[in-house]
């Protein structure tokens, strides 16, 4: 699936493109499944990191290994894997793609190719903010904000099974889901005052606070997270955020670490059904223009799949 120029949904075209010769590490995948991320929305609508005209977007993958490269030697034709195409290569709304062997984990076993889709970019986003940065711990208090979203899904579940306390933010139609994944208190960020009510059932402050919306979140939350404790942010925070420095408070600005090892231990997870991605709707391929208008709207949760091949 081709972008012709950037900027809106209708820009995409289905063509036949020559494959890039595959690399001495890499393995040819037959896609079966991809989602959509909000990085996809904002390459197609700004062309940046070098998504102009002719690109191939998609950043989640799960599929069957074709061909291998002369030096792989861990995977074999007609392997189910999934994994995250790395930024500025062709990305995953093909039929086939070419991968880095290093990027690459086997498919969990009981995951459907659209659930499988949505764990790569998100999953290991959601694991890299909690565990990597924040170095969650058994009886920490850990704040959500976005719950419910393709990373704050996934990371609602991994804190609950990492023993946290969970308070998790999101707007009223997402509450049960929030509590279905783990969480023990759910707030509403559009009916409620997220900072009175923590501050009020918590007024030594949270040890962890987890930014996945961005806006001012992380300067509004400096008043409730714990003096020495964690914040990790995966959006651009705005506002004021000096008050960290007083309180002597750890902001984390936390980017997708793309890591085979991760994406194994996500595997393990969720086969001990520890960890089961959210799926919200599923669009074909060749309807990926509906697929990112239907994101754009918004009021989601979860992930949009995008099912390729027949
Ligand atoms: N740094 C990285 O490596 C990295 C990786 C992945 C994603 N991201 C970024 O992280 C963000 C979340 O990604 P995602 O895939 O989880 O997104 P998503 O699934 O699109 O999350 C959308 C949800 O965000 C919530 N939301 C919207 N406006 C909000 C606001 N003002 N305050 C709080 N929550 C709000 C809404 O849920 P409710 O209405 O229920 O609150 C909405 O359904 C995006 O900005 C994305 O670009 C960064």
């Amino acid at each position: 699936m081709i972008l012709t120029a950037n900027g809106g949904a209708e820009n995409f075209q289905m063509r036949d493109v020559p494959l890039p010769p595959l690399g001495a590490n890499q393995l040819l995948v037959r896609v079966l499944a991809s989602s959509v991320n909000p990085i996809d929305i904002e390459l197609r609508k700004t062309g940046a990191i070098g998504y102009g005209a002719e690109s191939v977007l998609g950043f989640d993958a799960a599929g069957k290994v074709e061909k291998v490269g002369v030096a792989v030697t861990d995977f074999h034709p007609a392997d189910d894997v999934y994994y995250s195409p790395a930024f500025g290569l062709p990305g995953s709304y093909a039929e086939f793609n070419i991968v880095d062997a290093g990027l690459v984990a086997k498919k969990p076993a009981s995951l459907s190719w659209i659930e499988a889709a949505a764990v790569p970019l998100a999953g290991m986003t959601a694991y890299g903010a909690l565990f990597d940065r924040a170095h969650l711990r058994l009886g920490q208090t850990i704040l959500i904000i976005n719950s419910t979203g393709g990373v704050g899904s996934l990371a609602t579940q991994l804190a609950h099974r990492a023993g946290a306390y969970v308070i998790a933010v999101c707007s009223g139609p997402n509450m049960a889901l929030a509590r279905s994944l783990g969480a023990d208190r759910v707030i509403d960020r559009n009916t409620e005052d997220v900072v009175a009510i923590v501050k009020e059932e918590h007024p030594n402050g949270v040890d962890v606070v987890l930014d996945f919306a961005g806006f001012d979140w992380i300067a509004r939350c400096m008043d409730i997270v714990r003096p020495m404790g964690q914040m990790v942010t995966i959006v651009n925070p705005a506002g004021e955020l000096a008050m960290g420095y007083r309180k002597n408070v750890t902001l984390h600005y936390s980017f997708l670490c793309r890591s085979r090892c991760t994406l194994e231990h996500l595997t393990d997870l969720i086969n001990r059904n520890w960890l089961k991605p959210v799926i919200n709707k599923v669009y074909r391929m060749e309807e990926i223009a509906d697929a990112h208008r239907c994101f754009e709207q918004g009021g989601g949760f979860g992930k949009i799949g995008v099912s390729v091949g027949s």
